[in-house]
């Protein structure tokens, strides 16, 4: 695929960057992760917004998890990339990134994909999106290895029949 035909990673790499603030956090003065998530959610929105030029709505989050404790004080940085775009929807990359005061080396807490979808601004359907172009040696893994998470999200939310997942049964039969 050559760049006239959709746009490139970089093109709507988006970068969030927050400090942790007292109301961000539990009783043990963590992060809340339902707090992180939303943020990953805005981040991930953003980016998706910028591949299409449309409005977007979330319409799956994939397995999230905490590794570490984020802290009162900490600064996250939210990394997010789309990773490829299927019909109307896309996937982005979400990845998490924490310094402390003690340290501003960056620790990776966690990372997620996120699923979008592009509504037309009058109708409010899903509409089209244009492809990605990966470029970079992850960014070409990323865009091969959607289409197996499309499959799985999409059978495990009831959408598709698994005897369809023609990726992800190649995928298996591939690790025989
Ligand atoms: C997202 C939404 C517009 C999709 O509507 P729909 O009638 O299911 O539309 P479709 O079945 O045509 O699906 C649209 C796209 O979403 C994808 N999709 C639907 N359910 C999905 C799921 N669980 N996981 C991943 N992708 C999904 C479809 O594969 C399709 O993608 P494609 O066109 O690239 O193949 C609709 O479900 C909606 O408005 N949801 C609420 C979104 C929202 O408010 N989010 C904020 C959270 S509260």
């Amino acid at each position: 695929m050559n760049k006239e035909e959709g746009k490139t990673v970089a093109e709507s790499k988006t970068v969030f960057t927050q400090l942790i603030m007292p109301n961000d956090t539990n009783p043990l003065g963590n992060l809340m992760g339902g707090n992180l998530m939303r943020w990953m959610d805005i981040a991930g929105g953003i980016c998706a917004g910028r591949h299409t030029n449309n409005n977007v709505v979330t319409v799956s989050v994939d397995n999230v998890s905490f590794k570490e404790a984020i802290k009162v004080g900490d600064v996250i940085t939210i990394n997010a990339n789309v990773t490829r775009a299927f019909n109307t929807s896309i996937e982005v990359f979400l990845e998490v990134f924490t310094t402390s005061l003690s340290s501003n080396i960056p620790k990776k807490s966690n990372n997620a994909y996120f699923t979008f979808v592009a509504l037309d601004e009058k109708t409010l359907k899903p509409t089209k999106v244009k492809p990605v172009v990966p470029l970079t040696e992850d960014e070409v893994k990323r865009y091969e290895g959607a289409l197996r998470r499309r499959d799985l999200r999409l059978i495990l939310a009831g959408k598709m029949d698994p005897k369809d997942a023609k990726d992800l049964r190649q995928f298996f039969r591939d690790l025989d």
